[in-house]
């Protein structure tokens, strides 16, 4: 209920208020959201080899992360990391998960070889210059061969997002949210979270040197990509 009264026109945040209600809110926000989450962790497991480091970047309360550690089982460590000291300090631990959670910012953290990493609605909150440098850590960190499942909220041209718009409205109006809700939302979230169209991402993805890029999930603006690394990096 936090946009539920009238707030002033400060930006949204990944602090302690949003990390309270943060599995409420993104279930009722992003359409399909379960689905999502077991997918990555059936996408995940498949391209996991023996011994493989999976990655969580931006990795919220960790959902993804423990999905993809039980689907993969526990010899596979899953680095699940996030900026937020309020998000990770609410992540369940659980004793015997492989999952490991690290508060750290995902442009500077080192990333070791790895066949999985997932960035579920992330890149969209860097600044878009801070995007194609990352991707570009995540493909010289993947063996070849490995994944990359990035979900993001894309931009449509002017018509279709405005037929999306209306309908991504509907969708959370039916999920219990006001029209104050909905519309001051949307204002904080404008000022943070800057939105690519798809084929800005396929060009990046490519650029920053994947291979094949697959939409595997779309639901209204809610579109999640399979990238494959072929080929390691040239030493
Ligand atoms: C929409 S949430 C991601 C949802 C989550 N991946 C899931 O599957 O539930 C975006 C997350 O990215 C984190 N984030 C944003 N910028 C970051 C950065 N530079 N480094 C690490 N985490 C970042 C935020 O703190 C927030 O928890």
């Amino acid at each position: 209920m936090l946009y539920a009264t009238p707030r002033g026109a400060g930006r949204f945040r990944f602090d302690a208020e949003v990390a309270v209600v943060f599995q409420d809110m993104i279930e009722r926000s992003v359409p399909g959201y379960a689905s999502l989450i077991h997918g990555i962790a059936v996408l995940g497991g498949k391209y996991a080899q023996a011994g493989a480091t999976c990655y969580d970047l931006g990795c919220s309360l960790g959902t993804a992360a423990r999905a993809l550690s039980a689907r993969m089982g526990p010899e596979h460590p899953v680095l699940a990391i996030d900026s937020s000291p309020d998000m990770i300090a609410r992540c369940p631990r659980f004793p015997d998960s492989s999952v490991q959670y690290r508060c750290a910012d995902i442009r500077e953290v080192a990333l070791d070889a790895a066949d999985v990493v997932v960035l579920n609605l992330t890149l969209q909150f860097l600044p878009p210059g801070d995007r194609l440098p990352l991707l570009q850590r995540i493909a010289g960190a993947l063996r070849p061969g490995g994944a990359l499942i990035l979900t993001e909220k894309i931009r449509f041209d002017k018509a279709a997002e405005i037929l999306v718009q209306k309908r991504y409205e509907n969708f959370k109006r039916a999920q219990g949210y006001s029209e104050l809700e909905i519309s001051q939302k949307r204002t904080a979230l404008e000022q943070v979270l800057v939105r690519d169209s798809l084929p800005t991402h396929r060009e990046r993805l490519a650029t920053a040197g994947f291979d094949s890029v697959t939409v595997w999930f779309q639901c209204l603006h809610f579109t999640s990509m399979l990238a494959i690394r072929r080929n390691a990096k040239a030493a």
